[in-house]
């Protein structure tokens, strides 16, 4: 399969409405999006990622009425929505029966966001449905932050990649799942736990019991992995030198030989890693050392 580069969001959910599966930019990461409605672009996405199929697919919509043909919101998600939708939030909502279980990989839960980007919201609305779409990487491999990181994972595996701007966030969404009561944080995101519960104070975060009841497989799955063994330190002096270590923190590691990378905060912080993970995996790196910081 040859696949098409694009600038213009039509010609990518022309794609994407022939039931193929397209990437896409968002703020957090690239998206690899099929329309909830095609179980023909739903299976490619699971096949150009080797996907395991017990992970659901968070579904991306242009509206608030749109995440409502999806999922079903009680009050916590509407306060939660009005919030932080659009932005790097994902809300897990009772999934409506209409929702195919290939999206949510059978669960009766659906995970919903709106992204706010503008190539992305142009993109959605071309598609004219919901679309369902993990990060545009290979499994196991970091999300991609850019579009030749998406062609570097899956050239030749997809229809076509929609084209934009490096993502600004550079990471996932926060996962909340609005339909336990009191809400709890599934994945830890763009979105921090406090920014949550200074809207709703009830939020906490899911206990490993709550995983191993099965309510968001996709947790258990591997995630943000480079090749490269990843060892964490508190200051750039305790990095070891080698031409075969890397090192991202907030100031210059005296030592190192190898390939290095100083973001002033953590936002910086946060743009630049996967990209870093992925440079240091082309460069043959074999252990990247990253610098600790706490937030605030
Ligand atoms: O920022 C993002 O969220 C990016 C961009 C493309 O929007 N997407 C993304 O998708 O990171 P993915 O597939 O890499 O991660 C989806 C996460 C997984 O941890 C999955 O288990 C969880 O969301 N999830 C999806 N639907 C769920 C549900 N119904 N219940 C619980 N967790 C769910
Ligand atoms: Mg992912």
């Amino acid at each position: 399969m040859m696949t098409q580069l694009t600038a213009a969001p039509e010609e990518a959910a022309a794609w994407l409405k022939r039931g193929e599966a397209v990437a896409f930019p968002t703020e957090t990461v690239y998206g690899l999006g099929a329309s909830v409605w095609s179980l023909a672009g739903l299976e490619r996405i699971y096949e150009a990622k080797g996907r395991p199929a017990d992970n659901p697919l968070i579904v991306h919509v242009s509206s608030r009425a749109q995440a409502a043909e999806v999922g079903a919101p009680n009050a916590m998600a509407e306060v939660l929505m009005e919030h932080f939708f659009p932005g790097p939030l994902t809300v897990v909502l009772t999934r409506r029966p209409v929702v195919p279980s290939r999206v949510t990989a059978g669960l009766d839960t659906v995970g919903v966001r709106m992204p706010a980007h503008a190539t992305a919201q142009a993109f959605l609305q071309a598609c004219d449905a919901p679309v369902a779409a993990p990060s545009a990487n290979r499994s196991g491999r970091p999300s991609p932050t850019t579009w030749q990181a998406v062609l570097e994972d899956l050239n030749g595996r997809i229809a076509c990649i929609l084209e934009g701007e490096p993502s600004t966030v550079g990471l996932e969404s926060t996962v909340v799942d609005c339909v336990h009561d009191p809400p709890l944080l599934l994945r830890p995101g763009a979105v921090s736990l406090e920014a949550l519960q200074a809207v709703c104070p009830t939020l906490s975060v899911a206990s490993a019991t709550h995983f191993s009841a099965r309510r968001s497989p996709g947790t258990r799955h591997r995630h943000y992995a480079p090749r490269a063994r990843v060892v964490l330190v508190a200051s750039p002096a305790q990095v070891p030198g080698g031409r075969a270590h890397a090192f991202i923190g907030l100031a210059p590691a005296p030592d190192i030989l190898g390939y290095q990378q100083v973001v002033s905060d953590l936002a910086e912080y946060a743009q630049h890693l996967f990209a870093f993970f992925r440079a240091c995996d082309a460069a043959g790196i074999d252990t990247i050392f990253c610098q600790t910081v706490s937030a605030g």
